[in-house]
């Protein structure tokens, strides 16, 4: 029952979170996975391997899709767990309190539910499907602003072209703002907090929970044209509170990715 899933996740949310939140003055061994700028600290798999045993013992025929130790490349079955065991590795390595986890369930590639956790906060962002979003208990929407004036628009990476859409965007919104955690930048729209977020080439435990947070928030998640996509499309995402959404398709369109 995706019920009784959704419970034993939020208490493994919680009591692997805190842990997270404990860790905070711990020394963090950096190593590089592909090359420099891709960090993973001993913690990352610690918690991912928490996770793993833990679910494992309750659900041992579900499948898991993780960031880390070779399970990125696991294919979804009917009950599949997906996780990043922290979103924002980089920042948590230097200490600067932006990352969180990342939960998701999902059936036949479909997303059932989502958690967020944000340590330094201690924010839980959630959502069952068809349920409503939640930030700890109270049910959350997205912003009701409609002026990209008015706005304040987080993106992704660093690249060349990311850097030529933050100059277009400080032409045109209050504030573009880069944080570094594609998972709570998304929980961020969901919450009110901004009201879109660009990303660019993700990975579905980026996004997964952050997917239906966001649409179970009211909010939208599209591809770079304005097309619905799933949450398997991770190459070009606008995850926004739905009300300036053409408009920041035809801007990211100007800069040629
Ligand atoms: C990264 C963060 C970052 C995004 C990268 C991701 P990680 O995840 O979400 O904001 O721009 O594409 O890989 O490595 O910190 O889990
Ligand atoms: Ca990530
Ligand atoms: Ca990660």
């Amino acid at each position: 029952m995706p019920r009784k899933r959704f419970d034993f996740a939020m208490q493994l949310v919680k009591n692997i979170g805190s842990e997270l939140k404990r860790l905070e003055k711990a020394e963090r061994i950096i190593s590089y996975k592909t090359n420099e700028l891709d960090l993973v600290t001993q913690f990352d798999l610690e918690i991912q391997e928490e996770f793993v045993r833990a679910i494992i013992e309750k659900y041992p025929s579900d499948t898991i899709l993780a960031e880390e130790k070779g399970l990125s490349k696991v294919k979804p079955s009917s009950a599949t767990w997906i996780i990043d065991p922290i979103d924002g590795t980089a920042n948590f390595a230097h200490g600067l309190p932006l990352y969180c986890i990342s939960l998701a369930y999902y059936e036949n590639s479909n997303p059932v539910f989502g958690l967020i956790y944000s340590p330094k906060t201690d924010e839980l962002f959630s959502a069952f499907h068809n349920d409503g979003a939640f930030l700890n208990d109270s049910k959350i929407m997205v912003s009701r602003r409609n002026n990209l004036k008015e706005s304040i628009i987080t993106i992704g990476t660093s690249t060349l072209s990311s850097m030529e859409l933050l100059n277009l965007l400080h032409e045109n919104v209050r504030r573009p703002r880069v944080l570094g955690t594609a998972a709570l930048q998304s929980a961020f729209v969901a919450a009110g907090y901004s009201e879109a977020f660009i990303g660019y080439r993700l990975n579905i435990w980026d996004i997964a929970a952050a997917y239906i947070i966001v649409k179970e928030a009211g909010g939208k998640v599209t591809d770079w044209s304005g097309k619905e996509i799933t949450p398997w499309e991770t190459e070009k995402m606008l995850f926004s509170n739905g009300l300036m959404h053409k408009e920041l398709c035809s801007l990211i369109n100007t800069i040629d990715f």
